[in-house]
């Protein structure tokens, strides 16, 4: 229609679902909540939980309009509280926990089943200071800085890969409770932001292209050189190589983030792309001889998946005396 604005198809892409682990004041869990009420927030909480039936933070939280969930630990084995709180977690459908000044061990089991989506605010700037006591123990060691740190929570305290820090100036005449105040100014700005980046991976084409790289340059007499603007990686020499994968970041009005990868057939490819319309795509040009292309930007893409395509198209064009050496270490 002349005149007439064509509006580009709205990404709707859902929000992570967040339950929020709190054992007191809950600051950070209402960090998180009013991040979480900005028009693009990337996530939404969907439960506050705590060990302490009397921690303000549930009562902040319910007067939100968020479901809460109170167990006291107290004369119950660790492992039946723990079963407890996550079967509320289960219940609430979160994708992800947030804890927030939650103050239990988690078991190994637990964080197993949590592995990469559960994450931690550190009082400290990591890997100093793990456990209690950080900002005493910062400016006992005379710190130039305190700070604050969110992790990955792994089995190990606090060990898990650092996904933000701020330092935060100790200044003299601190108390633990002073610098303890002012790095609540830098949890609540950092939590927050860490936690949108976090959950947004999977859709950010950096964070994609870094994972294809890993795999894609772990196989043999691999480098990486750019095809039309895109990344694409080669293998061979780099003067005659073959490419074997290109990345193709919202190609030609393609809406999805793709690795274009070689199948067998035409046919293999269009069957691909008609059973499977979630994973798989014909791209442009490419299309036309046999690359199909593997959707990466979607809810439980699997790697281990992408990293069998990457190998496959590889030893589709790599040269005889790699591909042997390669059937001969399979046979091994
Ligand atoms: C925060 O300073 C957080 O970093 C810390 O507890 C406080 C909770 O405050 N967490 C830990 O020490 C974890 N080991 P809040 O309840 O107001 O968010």
């Amino acid at each position: 229609m002349p005149g007439r604005r064509t509006i580009p198809p709205e990404r709707t892409v859902p929000r992570a679902r967040i339950a929020v682990l709190i054992s007191g004041t809950g600051s950070n869990m209402a960090a998180l909540l009013y991040a979480s009420r900005l028009s693009d927030a990337p996530f939404e909480i969907v439960l506050v939980a705590s060990n302490d039936p009397s921690a303000p933070g549930l009562a902040l939280a319910a007067a939100e309009g968020i479901a809460t969930f109170a167990l006291a630990h107290k004369g119950l084995p660790r492992a039946e509280h723990e079963a407890q709180m996550e079967a509320a977690i289960l219940a609430a459908d979160a994708d992800y926990i947030a804890l927030a000044g939650y103050m239990r061990v988690i078991t190994a089991e637990t964080v197993s089943h949590w592995s990469g989506r559960m994450l931690n605010i550190h009082p400290s700037l990591l890997p100093k200071y793990t456990g209690l006591d950080t900002h005493a123990r910062a400016i006992a060691a005379g710190d130039s800085h305190g700070g604050v740190s969110v992790h990955l929570v792994t089995e190990e305290l606090d060990a898990g890969e650092v996904l933000g820090q701020i330092a935060v100036a100790i200044q003299p005449g601190d108390t633990a409770d002073t610098l303890a105040r002012r790095v609540l100014f830098a949890e609540h700005q950092l939590y927050p932001r860490v936690l949108a980046d976090y959950v947004s991976r999977g859709n950010n084409p950096e964070h994609l292209l870094a994972r294809v790289r890993e795999l894609a340059l772990a196989l043999p007499e691999t480098h990486e050189r750019s095809s039309h603007g895109s990344p694409g990686f080669r293998v061979g020499s780099e003067k005659s190589g073959k490419f074997f994968a290109h990345f193709a970041d919202q190609h030609h009005g393609v809406e999805h983030i793709g690795l274009l990868v070689k199948t067998g057939s035409m046919d293999e490819l269009e069957n691909l792309v008609e059973t499977q319309p979630q994973a798989y795509y014909k791209p442009a040009y490419y299309g036309a001889s046999g690359w199909v292309g593997l959707i990466l930007n979607r809810p439980g893409v699997d790697w281990n998946h992408i990293g069998e395509w990457l190998e496959r198209s590889w030893r589709a064009v790599a040269p005889p005396r790699l591909t042997k050496l390669m059937n001969a270490a399979d046979d091994f």
